[in-house]
């Protein structure tokens, strides 16, 4: 058995193992077929089979309702930050964007090619470190757009954005999907890169309103219009069809864990404890406002950047991968996403009260 270490990637990120070892032992033949599922035709019986599984399990274990379509897509979650504007937002109309980091800055920007953008609320003011408590809408909104997690930043909404009745609610959930429960109805679209709670990178999921799909502009390439994906099951092209069958794996392990509800608990645990250590350290400190932090990246420094190279250096020694923080943060961030075990959070606890053991004032 390959030895392990602890893996804090921001993503692609740690996947369950018992996920890689039915995964490995389906790469020579996909069950009794003979033909291993990176080989499988996406039209053949045996992949028909495991998409049509992922499928409802997206919907089973994220409780998603009628009336929505799943989406399994490509270009990343950085193509839907135009893809969504291409569709929905025309020149004289306004979609408004909270900026709670990089990442929806980005989208609001590719909005800009579009249509009119209005800048809903922003903590920029402070680096990204919170989320801002009160938003100004404007008048009319095409949709409303927010990051539910800021992975660079480690700054994550604790609820729903406060957004004006009958806006439509788009949410860009690629660093906690499936991290806790979500009010699927509550939004228009749910969009998400898999590769860091849900399975490898290469499929973007995506949650979506049957009556957004039909107002979609209708002159676009055939591809870059949602209806085209829609009708055919995510099927018009070859579907990413190794990144479908993990993810279908990653929601059995999450379903067999108890669902969004236990994954949950368990996540608020493990970045509690993490929050809890820092909070009394005279060494660390989270960067994060209290009331923002996100249980998915947990972003922390020593005020010093030559210790925090220090830190990161040995702990990349001591077997901690990835612990190096976004350089827009600097210091540290440990990304503890779905997978990522309870035992390592408690290791990394162990080594920063010996580090700061050694090496606090
Ligand atoms: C919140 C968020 N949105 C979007 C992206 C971009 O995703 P992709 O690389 O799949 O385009 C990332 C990547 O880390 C992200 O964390």
């Amino acid at each position: 058995m390959t030895q392990r270490i602890w893996n804090f990637s921001a993503g692609p990120a740690v996947l369950p193992e018992s996920v890689l070892e039915e995964a490995r032992e389906n790469l020579l033949s996909l069950g009794k077929t003979g033909i291993g599922i990176l080989e499988h035709s996406h039209r053949g019986k045996a992949f028909l089979a495991v998409y049509e599984e992922t499928e409802a399990l997206v919907r089973e274990v994220g409780g998603v309702p009628a009336g929505y379509k799943v989406l399994f897509l490509q270009g990343g979650a950085s193509t839907q930050f135009f893809q969504i504007p291409m569709n929905f937002l025309s020149p004289d109309q306004t979609a408004d964007y909270l900026v709670t980091g990089s990442w929806s800055e980005k989208a609001e920007e590719e909005a800009r090619r579009f249509g009119k953008t209005h800048i809903a609320c922003s903590s920029q003011d402070k680096n990204f470190s919170y989320i801002p408590a009160t938003s100004s809408f404007s008048e009319k909104p095409v949709y409303a757009h927010y990051t539910s997690n800021n992975t660079i930043f480690g700054t994550q909404w604790p609820g729903l954005p406060p957004v004006p009745a009958g806006v439509d609610l788009i949410c860009d959930a690629s660093s906690d999907i499936y991290s806790r429960p979500i009010d699927v109805s509550k939004h228009a679209l749910i969009y998400a890169g898999a590769q860091k709670n849900l399975g490898p990178s290469g499929v973007t999921l995506l949650l979506i309103r049957d009556e957004l799909i039909e107002r979609g502009a209708k002159n676009l390439p055939t591809m870059l219009q949602y209806r085209t994906h829609a009708k055919n099951e995510s099927m018009y092209n070859t579907p990413p069809t190794f990144a479908i069958y993990l993810v279908g794996l990653v929601l059995k392990w999450i379903k067999k864990d108890g669902g969004l509800p236990a994954v949950g608990e368990r996540n608020q645990r493990k970045a509690g404890k993490l929050y809890s250590y820092l909070d009394q350290s005279k060494l660390f400190k989270a960067t994060a406002a209290v009331g923002s932090r996100s249980q998915m990246n947990v972003t922390f420094v020593t005020g010093d950047a030559d210790l925090d190279a220090k830190f990161c250096s040995a702990a990349t020694k001591a077997g901690f991968d990835g612990l190096k923080g976004h350089r827009s943060v600097g210091g540290m961030r440990a990304s503890i996403y779905n997978a990522f075990p309870e035992a390592g959070v408690d290791a990394l606890i162990e080594f920063l009260k010996n580090f700061e053991a050694e090496n606090g004032k």
